[in-house]
């Protein structure tokens, strides 16, 4: 293992034992946000926080002053401001796969080139080398001047990857849309079900269609199934309309001008028969899922231009250094990942839920689900003994006001415990009246309206004094003291947006910090890819169907009688 500490024991330190004595006397005394309001004028300022263009309201989760000042000090117990300190310097925290990691160097300005030196490579140089190159190429694509193999310049991008090297790039293709200014479209294929390619390069023309190749390893079956349909695609359409003679030479030709990859496997890159001119690169110390700010971001550079990229960055970099310059006390994003700890191990809370009142940010919940499950859906410490309490909240969520109509019935009166984050923005980009009414304004009163009915409920008496028969008041009270944060930003803008990812990047590290993980590593999606490897084979081959236990092997006998 990497010579780095064993983690410490959340679960043995004094802060835990006064956390636990501290709920429990929380919860005898009857936990009531709508008293804690009334007694306390100034909960708000307490528990608001600005960091650049977010406003955060804390107010509605179930802390006092005293839950705070705990929670830092179970913080300081388990080292997260060391283990920080290790992560921004390059220290191997990921153990199991004895790397650095430092996603936050992707957001360093070129200025600190120089200044993060880590197992001998200048990391900011080397980032600001690659996104130079990158910077170029989306201006020639986006100017027209890059050209496809019949000379017409490019009008949509098809982004195959999946993961980390999709999740990111398709949640901020949505999120920022409204600064799309090239008029190139970009679509993304991730499942190696063919109905996602056949979808979508519906419509498309291979002449002036550009394939980015986006995977870290550049040997992910999904990626590579689908890179290779994409060839067969490109190059039959080109033939068929005879743009191209079919010889290997124009094949050669065509794959230089519509294939471009990203990877850190540029052998395996120019194997597949990209131009090592046209790879855009990036190193082990990113993760997957911490990569969408790498070259990772190809396809948004193409869309929004290297203008916007760099703001987007720039987001994420003011996190970054919030987040390591700020007391723990003040610090909102070392306390979102704290409060998360304390609704997960002492409310027993297993889910959080992630609602954006954003449409733009529809794919944010599937994005953060990565990001946080990966990171923390573990039972193994990073130094291989067993984790000493339950981790990893299972994330999930829907844009607002969809999940109102949909799954908000359970967090209001279900009997699970499910914190949840509110996401808004002041403006927006689309205003609309219906008559005399903003409908931007009627959108935000529902965000508002939720988190107060979430925080203060609805007592029997206030449904009794509605005329309700006495039978049916139960069913029509809310119990209130169900915890939210609310996030409000003044636009969703790629700083914006930046800020948000750096944001969940931290809270993650602060939840698995608590907990030993290794948030870095992800080996619960090994097995089921060896054993798609060793099952594929058993589709033809009587040997191979029966070696499979009796399910699988079932399973496949039912496919084999209904194929057509
Ligand atoms: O699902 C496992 C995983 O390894 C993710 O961590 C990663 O984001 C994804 O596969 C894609 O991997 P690659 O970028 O190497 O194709």
């Amino acid at each position: 293992m990497p010579n780095i500490p064993a983690p410490i024991d959340a679960t043995k330190t004094s802060a835990w034992k006064a956390l636990q004595d501290h709920h429990d006397k929380l919860v005898a005394d009857g936990i009531s946000l709508k008293d804690w309001f009334a007694k306390d004028a100034d909960r708000v300022d307490k528990f608001s926080y600005d960091l650049s263009d977010l406003h955060f309201d804390l107010s509605k989760n179930l802390v006092t002053e005293e839950t705070i000042k705990l929670l830092c000090d179970l913080a300081r117990e388990v080292g997260v401001e060391d283990r920080r300190a290790a992560m921004f310097e390059g220290v191997h925290i990921n153990t199991t796969e004895d790397r650095a990691v430092l996603h936050t160097a992707l957001r360093r300005p070129a200025a600190d080139a120089g200044k993060l030196v880590v197992d001998g490579q200048d990391c900011v140089a080397d980032v600001h080398e690659v996104l130079d190159r990158m910077y170029s190429f989306a201006e020639c694509v986006r100017s027209g001047e890059w050209r496809g193999v019949t000379g017409k310049a490019i009008k949509n991008v098809v982004s195959i990857g999946i993961g980390g090297s999709d999740l990111g790039p398709v949640m901020v293709y949505e999120a920022l849309k409204p600064y799309a200014d090239a008029g190139i479209g970009v679509r993304y294929v991730s499942n190696i079900d063919p109905n996602d390619m056949a979808e979508k390069v519906k419509g498309l023309d291979p002449e002036t269609t550009l394939v980015v190749v986006v995977s870290k390893t550049f040997t992910t079956l999904e990626t590579m199934t689908n890179a290779r349909e994409a060839k067969a695609w490109l190059l039959n359409g080109l033939k068929a309309s005879g743009a191209i003679d079919g010889s290997d030479a124009s094949v050669a030709e065509a794959v230089k001008h519509h294939f471009v990859a990203v990877s850190t496997n540029l052998k395996l890159v120019e194997d597949f028969g990209i131009d090592p001119q046209n790879a855009f690169g990036f190193w082990s110390w990113v993760g997957g899922r911490y990569s969408v700010d790498s070259a990772v971001g190809l396809s948004l550079i193409i869309a929004f231009g290297p203008k916007v990229f760099e703001e987007f960055l720039a987001g994420f970099h003011d996190v970054d250094r919030y987040f390591c310059e700020t007391p723990l006390e003040k610090n909102v994003v070392a306390l979102m990942g704290l409060i998360n700890v304390w609704y997960s191990n002492f409310f027993g809370a297993e889910s959080h839920a992630v609602l954006p009142y954003n449409q733009y940010l529809h794919r944010f919940p599937a994005y953060l689900q990565q990001l946080t499950m990966e990171s923390n859906g573990k039972s193994t410490r990073w130094d291989g003994t067993p984790v000493t309490t339950t981790t990893g909240e299972i994330f999930w969520g829907e844009a607002g006001t969809n999940g109102q109509h949909s799954f908000y019935q359970l967090i209001h009166q279900g009997t699970h415990l499910i914190p949840a984050d509110f996401i808004a923005f002041a403006n927006t980009p689309n205003p609309a009246k219906d008559g005399e009414q903003d409908v931007h304004e009627l959108f935000l009163s529902n965000f508002l309206a939720q988190t107060k009915a979430l925080a203060f409920g609805k007592t029997a008496d206030e449904v009794r004094a509605e005329g309700t028969a006495e039978w049916m008041v139960p069913a029509r009270c809310f119990p209130g003291n169900r915890p939210t944060t609310s996030i409000f930003g003044i636009k969703l803008d790629a700083h914006a947006l930046g800020e948000l990812i750096a944001l969940y990047e931290h809270i993650v590290f602060v939840e698995g910090t608590v907990w030993g993980l290794d948030s870095f590593d992800q080996w619960g999606v090994e097995l089921g890819k060896q054993l798609a490897k060793q099952i594929t084979p058993a589709f033809h081959d009587d040997e191979a169907l029966a070696k499979q236990d009796a399910s699988t092997k079932a399973l496949i006998e039912f496919y084999r009688a209904h194929r057509e």
